[in-house]
């Protein structure tokens, strides 16, 4: 496995692969990886012949007062884990690479970006817009790899490569959870136990507005107000951002729960902001 910490270096490796005819994969992290970003880099090695890892803790969207200085960098282990999954490169570049100077250029989806986690972060998705057109184009793979964690950062990545007409596929994989329920997560390392415990909270209502749904029940307020019932259960749930239904594809709320759609949480627990999500698709529930 090659470590590329130039955006030169990472560029020669891919010229390189590319002219024997392989196919490259990318799985853009902020490294702290786990076994959700694991399960990226196995999808990626399973369908494309040479893989590339990005580790780069992007201060561009990161807002003011978030975790940025704090966020996890383990960066040997996250080497260690890179090698034993089969990737051919990792690229970790310092940010003198990613922003030479004063960025003036930047990416940024309408519409999507606005709502649940845009809310109360609103430069939070120009930021990862930016830096995933500054991965791919650098890069330049042919497929790119996110999670279904980051539900509305997947749904506007998707969005902003056929907008723009980018030349690569993008695959979105399963969220991968914890044995109690909990998404795993880099901030989840953050949490006491109490808090570990009371963070399983979030899936169980997820698990319950699944189940309304199936009983038949449509209007999402009741679905929202059952939602908040069981998250306040959870004495270091301390606030509940938002719990949103909304249309997979325009991410709208929605009144009435009908075709393909998005339920959303994001709470503040102890140090940390956690979201989850479900996609549901009631026309095949
Ligand atoms: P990061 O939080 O490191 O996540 C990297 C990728 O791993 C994202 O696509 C995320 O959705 C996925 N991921 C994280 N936890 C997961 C889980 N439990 N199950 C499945 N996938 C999971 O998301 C980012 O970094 C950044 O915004 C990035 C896209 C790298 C741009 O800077």
């Amino acid at each position: 496995m090659e470590v590329a910490r130039t955006i030169k270096s990472v560029r020669e490796f891919v010229k390189a692969a590319r002219s024997k005819g392989k196919k490259i994969g990318l799985a853009p992290t902020m490294g702290a990886l786990h076994i959700g970003h694991i399960s990226l880099i196995e999808a990626a090695v399973k369908e494309c012949d040479f893989v590339v890892v990005s580790i780069f803790v992007n201060p561009a969207q990161f807002g003011p007062g978030e975790d940025f200085q704090e966020y996890p960098r383990p960066f040997e282990a996250d080497l260690e884990i890179c090698r034993k999954a089969g990737v051919d490169v990792v690229f970790a570049p310092g940010p003198e690479q990613m922003y030479r100077t004063e960025n003036l250029t930047w990416v940024s989806v309408e519409k999507l970006t606005e709502g649940l986690c845009g809310r109360s972060r609103p430069t939070h998705f120009r930021g990862v817009t930016t830096v995933c057109t500054k991965l791919f184009n650098i890069v330049a793979p042919d497929t790119a790899f996110f999670g279904q964690k980051d539900a509305q950062q997947a749904i506007v990545i998707k969005r902003m490569a056929a907008d723009l007409n980018m030349p690569l596929e993008i695959v979105i994989c399963p969220t991968v959870r914890e044995p109690g329920g909990l998404a795993v997560s880099s901030r989840n390392q953050y949490l006491n136990e109490k808090e570990k415990k009371d963070a399983t909270f979030i899936y169980k209502s997820l698990q319950q507005c699944q189940q309304l749904i199936r009983d038949g029940v449509t209007q999402s307020d009741a679905i929202i107000s059952e939602m908040r019932k069981i998250l306040r259960q959870a004495s270091s749930i301390e606030e509940i951002e938002y719990i949103s239904v909304v249309d997979a594809e325009t991410l709208q709320d929605v009144e009435k729960v009908e075709g393909a759609v998005l339920v959303a949480v994001a709470v503040k627990i102890g140090p940390s902001r956690l979201i989850d999500n479900i996609l549901l698709d009631t026309s095949k529930e």
